[in-house]
């Protein structure tokens, strides 16, 4: 749903990985994106124009006639953005220099627009000091570099140079189009259910996915932050992408926190930690008796209260559930927790796609927040968050 409307110009190269562009664009046209391509003459043996004319519903371009004389012109100044995806390391070589000897080359000399490389090669193409130092040329220039995966390649040997995960590359388009509030900064945020066992097979937990905190780090992610991730259990998959430290307990989540802590600049603490743990735990499966069993819980660590004791110029925000006077019992946790800022929701938000509470600051300021989906309510409170907390007068 951020891509709708948005035009993308994707260009293909010739490399084996350009059959994965048709995933792709199904992806984006199904988000409601516009799609164009425009391809090298060597990406006409790796790709069929029949099926790109198809799936965007554009005819695909490789060359200039007499009745497309300006295509390049044209299309540079038709997109919102300009990906290619595959990039070959010649055709990459080629941007380095400004050469534009087919209408692919050509049309990205005469776009202004936000662009983005997708590089894709065998490992030691890849890596060839030519390519590198062309492609930290380009990204100096300003263009966005998606990094290669390593992996098992289409030439059988296993290494760096596999083309990204297609839905990272959505992202990154998504990231071209969104203002970078979070640029360069490193924000913590914890998600998930953490689990406390009373024996090795039986534990206590709550039933959080993950949805929205997975939805706050992309946010961050698309406003060019580097969200680092502590995850408990999660029904959502953290895309192998994003740096993530998975846990179990409330006092490991609690370490993990303590540790990543110093080196970011916000939190936003989104894991529902399970409040209360076995007071013993045993060490072997409980054997089922029929008398009754009683066992004792005793609370876990807060976690949010030793970051508010330990926090210098971290901006720290928690998030809450409450069934009642929702803005007054979230304003009391703010200040006990000493946070910058509360999100608070009505339990009937939990599992639900759609999304409604309120953004309190630590200054009182309360705002309501309604939004279609998880993912445009994270987008929302990292915005406003930054807004507030880094620029005081937005
Ligand atoms: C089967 C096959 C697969 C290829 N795969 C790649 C690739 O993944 N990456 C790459 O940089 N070049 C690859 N090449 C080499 C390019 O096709 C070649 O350098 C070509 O000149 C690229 O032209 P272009 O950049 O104008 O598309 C491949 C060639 C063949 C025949």
């Amino acid at each position: 749903m951020f891509l709708k409307d948005k035009k993308i110009l994707i260009g293909i190269t010739g490399g084996i990985a350009a059959y994965k562009v048709y995933e792709l664009i199904r992806i984006l046209t199904k988000e409601g994106a516009k799609v164009k391509t425009v391809l090298t003459p060597s990406a006409l043996d790796f790709v069929s124009p029949t099926v790109l004319s198809t799936l965007t519903s554009n005819v695909p371009y490789w060359e200039w006639d007499y009745k497309n004389p300006l295509v390049h012109i044209d299309l540079a100044k038709w997109c919102d953005v300009f990906l290619i995806a595959p990039a070959t390391v010649n055709t990459i070589s080629k941007l380095a220099l400004g050469i534009a000897d087919n209408l692919l080359t050509a049309t990205w000399l005469a776009c202004d627009k936000p662009k983005i490389v997708a590089p894709a090669a065998n490992t030691v193409m890849f890596k060839n000091p030519a390519v590198q130092e062309n492609l930290k040329k380009l990204q100096k220039w300003g263009v966005e570099i998606i990094p290669t995966q390593k992996g098992l390649l289409a030439c059988g040997d296993l290494g760096e140079g596999k083309l990204a995960d297609i839905n990272l590359i959505r992202d990154y388009l998504v990231k071209a189009q969104t203002p970078q509030r979070w640029k360069g900064k490193k924000v913590l945020i914890t998600l998930g259910a953490t689990k406390e066992y009373l024996d090795p097979v039986r534990f206590i937990s709550n039933g959080s996915s993950g949805k929205m905190g997975l939805a706050l780090a992309k946010a961050i992610f698309y406003q060019g932050g580097k969200p680092i991730l502590v995850a408990g259990d999660t029904k959502v998959e953290i895309p192998e992408w994003f740096e993530t430290v998975r846990v179990e307990t409330t006092q490991e989540m609690l370490e993990a926190c303590l540790d990543i802590f110093p080196s970011v600049e916000a939190v936003f603490m989104n894991a529902a930690v399970t409040d209360y743990k076995f007071e013993k735990t045993y060490q072997n499966k409980l054997k089922k008796k029929e008398k009754e069993l009683i066992v004792k819980l005793v609370p876990t660590p807060d976690i949010l209260t030793q970051l508010g004791k330990l926090k210098r110029n971290q901006i720290l925000v928690g998030f809450a559930v409450e069934t009642q006077s929702l803005v007054e019992n979230a304003l009391k946790k703010l200040r006990k927790k000493n946070l910058d800022a509360i999100v608070v929701n009505p339990s009937k938000v939990m599992g639900s796609d759609t999304y409604e509470g309120f953004l309190i600051t630590k200054d009182s300021l309360v705002e309501e927040i309604k939004k279609p989906t998880k993912e445009e309510a994270a987008l929302y409170i990292t915005q406003r968050v930054a807004e507030i907390f880094f620029n005081p007068r937005g």
